[in-house]
């Protein structure tokens, strides 16, 4: 018997040292300053998620969700990894079971884009088509049955797998790079929730460390998660997904931790999209919808500091590339199709980031909750 438990104990004593050596050879995200002239005094940060090796801020929680799963005795050689997603994580849980020489298969609604399946399958991923898109959850329970493999679930365990204390989680690195900025301590650090564990990560983080910081959370349109923070009512549900990807739930999510929060904003899609153009033409290349929608809060947060008569550093993620939406969110036929044409926003915005002058549309369109005054 010992043999068996002996080689269990050795593939995963190697599977975590694979995992270790590729976050050793890989360097940090870079922080990158976006100037406002808009808001004189205040300094914004973009953390750039998206130059990680599978292109979005979900590498950090697959990394994390591996390391949970095989230190909790869940992963098997050769059993296959199964997730309900079709988007960031599935790319990047792909590229850590083909490390590990484990199959994985994504569980999705039909219908998702043919440039996500690529994007999954190029990093040996397989994906598993569902008609309703309510049931990709309990197919992939199922799935991981059937295989004798493991449901990763990374709505569940997001918040759990990751390390909030420290260990260059995403908070840890914003503080060590602000060090030699002229407000090393954000006043502001604004994200969206899909699952919610990027901001349980950031807002337990500033907690335990007692910074100064307040933290700000960000929901698109379609999503429960702000009227779950108003209200408290876990029950809440809606009948279709939002528009944004990878940001905003038809459910209430057990990662979303509303208790971390200070503050909450609720931004229109169009807004979101416009934003996210704005943006790519600021820097030069494409990013994605919820980077946009980061935008608009922290906007908002700038103009809480400016009201304030305060200057300070507000900090907010690029989440992922913009390359990935060049036929839904960059293409003007697909925005017609879809009701969201932003070109008028996008140049309000523009003003807005360079004199401050807040478009009257947006005020009247978004939601503000929690300690956030304009
Ligand atoms: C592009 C993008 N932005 C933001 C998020 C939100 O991250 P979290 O799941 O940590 O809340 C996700 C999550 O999937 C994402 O894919």
């Amino acid at each position: 018997m010992s043999a068996v438990f002996d080689a269990r104990r050795a593939w995963v004593r190697e599977a975590v040292r694979r995992i270790e050596a590729d976050f050793q050879r890989s360097s940090d995200t870079h922080l990158i300053p976006l100037p406002l002239p808009g808001f004189p005094g205040v300094d914004l940060y973009l953390k750039d998620e998206s130059s990680h090796p599978t292109g979005s801020l979900k590498h950090r929680l697959a990394r994390s969700l591996f390391l949970h799963a095989l230190c909790n005795g869940w992963l098997r050689e050769g059993a296959a990894v199964v997730e309900a997603s079709s988007g960031s994580t599935a790319v990047s849980e792909a590229y850590f079971a083909r490390m590990l020489g484990l199959p994985f298969v994504a569980v999705m609604p039909r219908g998702t884009s043919p440039q996500k399946i690529a994007a999954i399958e190029f990093h040996g991923g397989r994906c598993h088509l569902v008609d309703d898109p309510t049931r990709v959850a309990a197919e992939s329970a199922r799935l991981a049955d059937e295989l004798h493999g493991h449901f990763m679930d990374q709505f569940t365990h997001a918040e759990r797998a990751t390390d909030w204390r420290s260990n260059n989680n995403i908070a840890d690195s914003i503080y060590l790079q602000l060090q030699r900025e002229r407000h090393p301590c954000p006043a502001w650090i604004v994200a969206g929730a899909g699952t919610g564990g990027t901001l349980a990560t950031i807002g337990r983080y500033v907690a335990y460390r007692r910074h100064e910081t307040r933290v700000c959370g960000v929901d698109a349109e379609v999503s429960v998660f702000f009227d779950h923070y108003v209200s408290g009512d876990p029950t809440l549900v809606l009948d279709r997904g939002s528009r944004i990807e990878g940001i905003g739930r038809p459910r209430v999510e057990p990662s979303f931790l509303p208790g971390v929060l200070d503050a909450m904003v609720k931004v229109p899609d169009v807004w979101s999209l416009a934003a996210m153009h704005s943006l790519s033409v600021r820097l030069g290349r494409r990013v994605g919808g919820s980077t946009g929608t980061n935008l608009v809060a922290a906007l908002a947060c700038a103009q809480a500091l400016k009201a304030a008569g305060r200057g300070g550093a507000v900090v907010t993620l690029l989440c992922d590339d913009g390359q990935r939406y060049r036929h839904s969110y960059f293409d003007d036929g697909w925005l017609q199709a879809n009701g969201l044409e932003c070109g008028a926003e996008s140049d309000a915005i523009d003003a807005l980031i360079d004199t401050g002058e807040w478009p009257a549309a947006l005020r009247r369109g978004w939601r503000l909750a929690g300690d956030l005054v304009l």
